[in-house]
């Protein structure tokens, strides 16, 4: 399904509402993280080249439809003002006729923000008149929120039933272009790393890409309940005992359909940790069988080298998932290492949002690698195949 976007229509003069995803972390009213605020320029600059009037909408955090001054947009309307170099107006509301009232007096090429839409019980409920007052706002509608495109709420999905166009800008393009396109037809071998804690979290995503890829590695916590599938022992580390048979599916349906599967093959484990403290009282680096008393908090040596050898050999690599508890320093290493290696390999390297994006970043080498998703929760769930709502609700290109 190609959807249109705004390179398909003209929306000089028109009031265009465009939904972005400016949920970005921040403390003490300073944001510590500016990449979603980038990331939704270039729709922003195109829009007002074209002469559009346009009005900027997003929630941050979940102050669940009450006001919450700490999540107001303020501070993302002074960020937005200095990337772009010209004013971004700051409205303290998103509905209502005083609101109307200040949009009436954008002019053309001119921008302002509404202040947060989950402030408002309707946004998360997709209440149809909450829908219908943002859609007053606007002639058009410009949907950018690649992060929230899972979640059918009133500004991504209901306003969507009270514009027209309605139509993706380009983070959105650009993210389905890389997470659906270049992993759909992808250049060939295609290697996937797939880390975190959980497998009942990523399996969808692992059955998903049994399909598309030529080989499956698999890291972080998940990675023992996939030992545990193999008859191996794990001492104390984190697994799913009622997933293990899920996972011996995953082993088989890799095995049937000729994909390469690979699991860590040495860890360092840990005694007494203590996440918080970010302390242990001993390490120690197992191969194969981890023993009673110690929990697996990282991939060792001899699989950060299995795994740099398949990452060089591949022309496409898609991961998501950290490969232990990177957070603690000590415990890093293989989540660097393979941040590392993707990032420098001669490959097309996706990074799939959440976690493994945070890695990166830390790690220096976000610069490097190809394409970065700004989702967590959406790219994941595209991923798995499922039909974002924020995307589907908008209008379809026809062969025209
Ligand atoms: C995100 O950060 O994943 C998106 O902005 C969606 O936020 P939510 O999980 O609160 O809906």
């Amino acid at each position: 399904m190609a959807i249109k976007t705004i390179k398909d229509v003209h929306l000089a003069g028109m009031r265009v509402l465009v939904r972005c995803d400016f949920n970005v972390p921040l403390k003490e009213g300073e944001i510590t993280d500016d990449s979603r605020i980038i990331a939704a320029i270039p729709t922003i600059q195109h829009l007002v080249d074209q002469s559009a009037r346009v009005i900027l909408c997003s929630h941050l955090g979940r102050p669940k439809g009450k006001q919450v001054s700490e999540m107001s947009l303020a501070p993302i309307a002074e960020s937005l003002s200095s990337k772009l170099s010209q004013p971004v107006t700051f409205i303290e509301d998103c509905i209502g006729p005083a609101v109307e009232e200040e949009v009436s007096r954008i002019g053309d090429g001119e921008i302002a923000l509404l202040e947060n839409v989950r402030f408002y019980p309707g946004e998360e409920s997709n209440d149809q008149d909450f829908s219908i007052s943002l859609a007053e706002l606007a002639d058009a509608y410009v949907n950018d929120a690649f992060g929230t495109a899972h979640r059918a709420h009133a500004s991504t999905e209901g306003v969507t039933h009270h514009l027209s166009p309605c139509v993706s800008g380009f983070l959105i393009e650009k993210e389905l272009a890389y997470l659906g396109g270049k992993t759909a037809n992808p250049e060939r071998p295609f290697t996937v790393i797939l880390g975190g804690a959980k497998v009942s979290d990523k399996i969808k995503v692992i059955d998903e890409l049994l399909e598309k890829a030529d080989t499956i590695i698999i890291g972080g916590a998940m990675a023992y309940t996939f030992a545990l599938a193999e008859g191996r022992s794990i001492g104390e580390s984190l697994s799913e005992k009622e997933h293990i048979s899920t996972a011996k599916a995953a082993l088989e349906k890799a095995k049937a359909k000729g994909v390469k599967f690979i699991l860590p093959v040495d860890n360092l484990a840990v005694k007494d940790l203590d996440f918080k403290a970010s302390s242990f009282s001993d390490s120690k680096y197992f191969e194969g069988n981890i023993e009673d008393g110690w929990e697996g908090v990282d991939i060792g040596p001899k699989s950060i080298a299995l795994f740099k050898e398949e990452v060089a050999s591949a022309k496409t690599v898609l991961w998501n998932g950290p490969m232990g508890i990177f957070e603690i320093d000590a415990c890093n290493k293989g989540t660097f290492a393979v941040a590392e290696t993707v990032a420098q390999g001669e490959c097309i390297s996706i990074i799939g949002g959440g976690d493994s994006v945070k890695a990166i970043k830390m790690s220096g080498f976000a610069d490097k690698v190809t394409f970065m998703s700004t989702g967590g929760g959406a790219s994941l769930e595209f991923l798995e195949g499922k039909e974002l709502p924020g995307v589907y609700a908008l209008d379809i290109k026809h062969n025209e």
